[in-house]
């Protein structure tokens, strides 16, 4: 079957299995390159198929020659749909790795339930006895409470009062404004229950009920802060109190996990194209304007640059561990730095249709996004035919 992106509402429907093993194998090389270092052994990753999830399973097996247990929720091919993009990722990496003499166990199922963290302590007895880590990188509009069985959906929108957005349409490079009213009060429980902490917080108590946490037993989740111009739909939104939730929780966990030596706490990332990212209004144009400048200024980074930086120079790095006063690991520091955010305010106020190409990096977002699906990836033939299912993508 020949592959082409099929995009409705601006989210890309189909994926690439060519392409995928092509980016997942450019991530793997440019870890490989920087060199190794060490860190614990044995990981868990929740959400780990893609974006910041599969840069740190990739950093930490291939820079930490770390054995990684991966949960994500992907949808396998059929006999006429491509798989969504994180099941070839999935499928890319753990040939990799095996290759390499990695373990590399997916475990593919919704990690907001029972029956998956039952399924993820087998496999962890299984193969490690205990874990060393656990990375908590869940994006998902929806959680179904494992007690109750209602099903939550997660909303982007600000909170209090209406929030007219300037907005760009990546795909047409169309700038509008967008207006968005604020959240009801369900909506903003709803978000909390499934972006906040309480899932995490179950998968801590689980693994340590079932005795699978080793000792100095470390866990991180990822958030996002951002700057100002962002603040109504982002941090200030119904998103903003779920990450504060998260936030929280950390602080609940690494107290709870003083008793095994363990430590629990945030890393704030930087703002980057991946498919959750792309569809929160006014974030691909704030995107596109930092890259710009960050690429200019030489300090730009993707999820894989990011999270090696994190695991190798951060967390496992010489100078130890660093936390703010909040106890959060600032991985956004290069993106929040003054000089950086007052040249994006600036071009802010400047950029419209006609002068979008000149001041943002609107043409890389666009790719960008292509290449998490796999499309218009270098060397790869789209005319070509390939397989839906693995292992076509070697063959
Ligand atoms: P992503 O959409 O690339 O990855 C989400 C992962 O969650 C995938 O592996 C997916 O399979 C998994 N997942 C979703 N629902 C699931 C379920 N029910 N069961 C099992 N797995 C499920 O997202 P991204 O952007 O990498 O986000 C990861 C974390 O990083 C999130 O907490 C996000 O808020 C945070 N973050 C993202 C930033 C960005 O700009 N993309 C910036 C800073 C933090």
């Amino acid at each position: 079957m020949v592959i082409k992106p099929r995009i409705m509402n601006n989210v890309c429907l189909t994926a690439h299995p060519v392409g995928l093993y092509k980016t997942v194998e450019e991530q793997i090389a440019y870890v490989k390159k920087q060199g190794p270092f060490t860190m614990p052994k044995k990981i868990l990753i929740l959400g780990g198929s893609t974006g910041y999830g599969l840069a740190t399973r990739i950093s930490a097996a291939f820079g930490g020659n770390a054995d990684t247990i991966s949960v994500s929720f992907e949808k396998e091919p059929t006999i006429n749909r491509t798989g969504t993009p994180g099941w070839y990722n999935n499928a890319a990496f753990k040939i990799e790795a095996e290759k390499a003499g990695y373990l590399a166990e997916n475990i593919n199922g919704d990690a907001f339930s029972h029956e998956i963290r039952q399924e993820t302590i087998e496999k962890i007895k299984e193969h490690f006895g205990k874990i060393d880590m656990l990375v908590y990188s869940l994006a998902s509009p929806v959680r179904k409470d494992p007690y109750s069985d209602t099903l939550y959906k997660s909303v982007l929108k600000p909170i209090g009062q209406a929030y007219t957005a300037h907005s760009v349409n990546f795909l047409t490079e169309q700038i509008s404004e967008m207006e968005i009213l604020p959240a009801e009060q369900e909506e903003i429980d709803a978000t909390v229950k499934v972006m906040g902490g309480e899932d995490w917080k179950l998968w801590i108590a689980a693994l340590r009920d079932a005795g699978v946490l080793e000792e100095g037993f470390t866990t991180l989740a990822y958030s996002y802060i951002g700057p100002e111009m962002t603040f109504p739909i982002y941090r200030g939104g119904t998103i903003g109190l779920a990450k504060e939730h998260l936030e929280k929780t950390a602080l609940e966990l690494d107290d709870e996990l003083k008793a095994l030596g363990g430590r629990a706490f945030i890393s704030v990332n930087k703002a980057l194209v991946t498919r959750a990212s792309a569809m929160i209004p006014v974030i691909p144009l704030y995107i596109s304007l930092l890259f710009r400048i960050m690429k200019v200024k030489g300090t730009h980074e993707g999820c894989i640059e990011q999270m090696y930086r994190m695991l190798s120079g951060k967390i496992y790095g010489t100078e130890g561990l660093i936390l703010d006063k909040n106890h959060l690991l600032r991985m956004d520091d290069w993106e929040m730095e003054e000089e950086v955010q007052n040249k994006v305010k600036n071009l802010w106020e400047q950029v419209d249709e006609s002068n979008i190409r000149e001041l943002t990096d609107i043409v890389d977002y666009r790719r960008e996004y292509m290449k998490l699906h796999g499309f218009e990836v270098d060397g790869v033939n789209y005319d070509a035919n390939v397989r839906l299912g693995f292992p076509c993508v070697v063959c």
